[in-house]
């Protein structure tokens, strides 16, 4: 009985380690919805250490009506941030992306090879949480055709597609990257439900924060005493690892 407890808690002090790489969260200071300024990036960065991430690659938003981020805003933005971490010798090593939105520009951001990737030429990119966007096949095939490597990111999180949309897309070359925090309920029922499926059927590719603030820092913490965070992080085929 002694011993059944003592392996149960060796379960609940599991962190992020062994992903090493969080490549989904928005604490590049001022340029989206996440940290407004470096001291929200410094306090959020430090959670993320706290569990065990080793290595950031901040994803800011690019959306034609709200983010209107280039490479150039995001690479100024990393820049401030860098500074500020040195200044305070905080050592973690941290690079940039983008969340590609997956708006009317985005077939264009394709074609100009206009992609912010991470690692060798991953892009994560997103839907609408309301409707299916037209033609997303035709945007991951095209995507693959340059060269790219395309990563849905929180796929638990658009209503309008099943698990076996889902594990279409996946069939067709694109992978999948769940927030742990869904696994929480942090996004409702439905996202949790088909979140623990996605792992279930091992259509997971990549896990990420998605952190954008201190909401997000609480539930990443939350979500390492859930059995399918558990499973995620001890034996898996995650490729977080890869992006290292
Ligand atoms: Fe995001």
């Amino acid at each position: 009985m002694f011993s059944f407890f003592k392996k149960k808690d060796a379960h609940v002090a599991i962190n992020y380690e062994p992903i090493w790489v969080d490549m989904h969260s928005h604490v590049l200071p001022g340029i989206d919805d996440g940290a407004r300024n470096v001291e929200d990036s410094i306090v959020l960065i430090d959670k993320m250490m706290e569990l065990g991430i080793k290595k950031i690659i901040a994803t800011p938003h690019i959306m034609a009506d709200y983010y209107k981020n280039t490479a150039e805003t995001i690479n100024n933005s990393l820049e401030i941030l860098k500074a500020e971490l040195k200044e305070r010798n905080i050592d973690i090593e941290i690079e940039a992306a983008a969340e590609h939105y997956y708006d009317e520009t985005f077939d264009a951001r394709i074609n100009d090879h206009k992609l912010m990737t991470m690692g060798d030429n991953y892009v994560l990119f997103e839907f609408s949480f309301i409707s299916m966007p037209p033609n997303a096949v035709g945007a991951i095939l095209r995507m693959k055709e340059l060269g790219y490597k395309p990563i849905l990111a929180h796929p638990e999180r658009y209503p309008y597609m099943d698990i076996e949309q889902l594990r279409n897309m996946r069939d067709w070359g694109c992978m999948l990257q769940i927030n742990t925090i869904s696994l929480t309920g942090y996004f409702g029922k439905d996202a949790k439900k088909m979140a623990e499926s996605l792992v279930d059927n091992e259509l997971v590719d990549f896990i990420s924060s998605d952190m954008h603030h201190l909401k997000h820092a609480e539930a990443f913490k939350t979500a390492l005493k859930l059995p399918h965070v558990i499973k995620l992080l001890s034996n898996y085929p995650l490729k977080n690892i890869m992006l290292k």
